[in-house]
């Protein structure tokens, strides 16, 4: 049967390179007038559409306050200095602007282990890190997937400690039915291009605090008052009003949105879960993941090819993968210093797991080619290991 990978000599399964990710934005005639009248009017920040897109996000979450930045970043800066974070336990195996934005805001980050199966902070392992230096819980919903809530919110409220999710990917994610959004003192979402909530940039701190809120959207304005006589330093973390306008488009698709995605993981799961050594983000019964990605493991000894294998036989096919998050933070050259334990799930994930292409207008046809090319890859795995790595065959003869 002729049906070999792309990188033993085959034609690669698609011929234009597959993207990772696509944002869906609205279509152009349907923000047209809006760009018009924001373009003319020069009303091109502090507008009705912040406004606007604000209070649709807090009845979307289920906040008293939703406050819109310019990133998932600045969020985290100013949800962290407003709270005055200086120390806080979060998870090794999450994006490097968890722990970047913590170091900004003068924090301190202790890295935490997470479960390998939900890829999510360990509860207990979090527990056991609080020391009386320790402010506040971070915890990520990684890849769309909810994090434990309940259990952290009742150690945060054991220990009277703040409790912080980073939810860049959480728009789009239930938690026991409900969006995410209204659990902790704040969640700190990304409006960013691979999300399902696209602004361009941008970012959303939901909180029920209204004393945070006020902070935050001060802070978003260098600390000014109004006056120009700041009381603390902040920075500038506006939204512009174009963004803002694409935004709010985007949140009336965000429910299809998740919804195709979650239909997405149920093919790939469907035509994957038949090969030997390939393990699937866990999320728990009751709660919906965003799948802002989706993220397999690979068993190099059962697979027959480790995850860089995969992704350079995936490469050749024209398929582009993420390898979220090799290194781990904690391995970063920034923040070794920081990294006191051993997180052996965190570097398992970051050495074994790979982001598959996924977005929210996905059809059926691309899943089942890009799952036709993993079978692919999988049933020639020792001819693609041999031509990877010729070494191996020298060492073998
Ligand atoms: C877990 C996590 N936190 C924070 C961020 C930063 O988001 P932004 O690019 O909106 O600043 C990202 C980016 O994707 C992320 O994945």
């Amino acid at each position: 049967m002729n049906d070999r990978p792309a990188l033993l000599g085959s034609s690669p399964i698609f011929e234009e390179r597959l993207q990772f990710a696509k944002p869906d934005l609205p279509a152009f005639i349907d923000i047209a007038d809006e760009v018009r009248t924001i373009v003319e009017r020069g009303a091109v920040t502090k507008g009705k559409h912040l406004e606007l897109l604000e209070e649709a996000l807090a009845t979307h979450l289920g906040v008293k306050h939703a406050v819109a930045v310019s990133s998932c970043t600045t969020g985290l800066m100013l949800t962290y200095q407003a709270l005055n974070i200086k120390e806080a336990v979060l998870p090794g195996f999450t994006f490097m602007a968890t722990a970047s934005s913590l170091v900004w805001a003068g924090g301190r980050p202790v890295f935490v282990d997470v479960d390998s199966e939900t890829m999510n902070l360990d509860v207990d392992l979090a527990e056991r890190a609080i020391t009386s230096r320790t402010d506040a819980i971070v915890a990520t919903h990684n890849f769309g997937n909810p994090a434990d809530v309940s259990e952290l919110q009742a150690m945060a409220e054991r220990h009277g400690l703040r409790l912080i999710f980073d939810a860049a990917h959480g728009m789009g994610s239930q938690f026991k039915g409900k969006p995410v959004g209204c659990e902790g003192d704040a969640q700190v979402f990304s409006l960013s291009a691979t999300k399902l909530l696209i602004a361009g940039e941008g970012g959303v701190v939901a909180t029920n605090d209204d004393e945070l809120a006020k902070k935050i959207r001060k802070g978003r304005e260098y600390g000014n008052n109004g006056d120009y006589d700041s009381d603390f330093a902040g920075i500038n973390a506006r939204l512009p009003e174009l963004s803002a306008l694409i935004a709010r488009h985007s949140l009336n698709k965000l429910e299809t949105a998740a919804r195709r995605r979650n239909e997405l993981k149920g093919i790939y799961n469907e035509h994957l879960s038949a090969l030997p050594g390939l393990g699937f983000q866990r999320v728990r019964a009751g709660n919906r993941s965003s799948y802002t990605y989706f993220a397999i493991t690979i068993d190099p000894a059962k697979f027959g090819l480790s995850r860089d294998g995969l992704a350079a036989a995936l490469d050749a096919e024209n398929i582009e993968t993420r390898r979220y998050y090799d290194p781990p933070v904690h391995r970063h050259r920034a923040y070794r210093d920081y990294a006191t334990a051993n997180l052996p799930n965190s570097d398992f994930l970051a050495a074994h797991s790979l982001s598959l292409p996924i977005w929210s207008q996905m059809s059926t046809e691309v899943v089942s080619r890009i799952c036709h090319a993993i079978e692919r890859a999988q049933r020639y795995s020792q001819e693609l290991k041999l031509a990877l790595n010729p070494s191996t065959s020298m060492a073998h003869a």
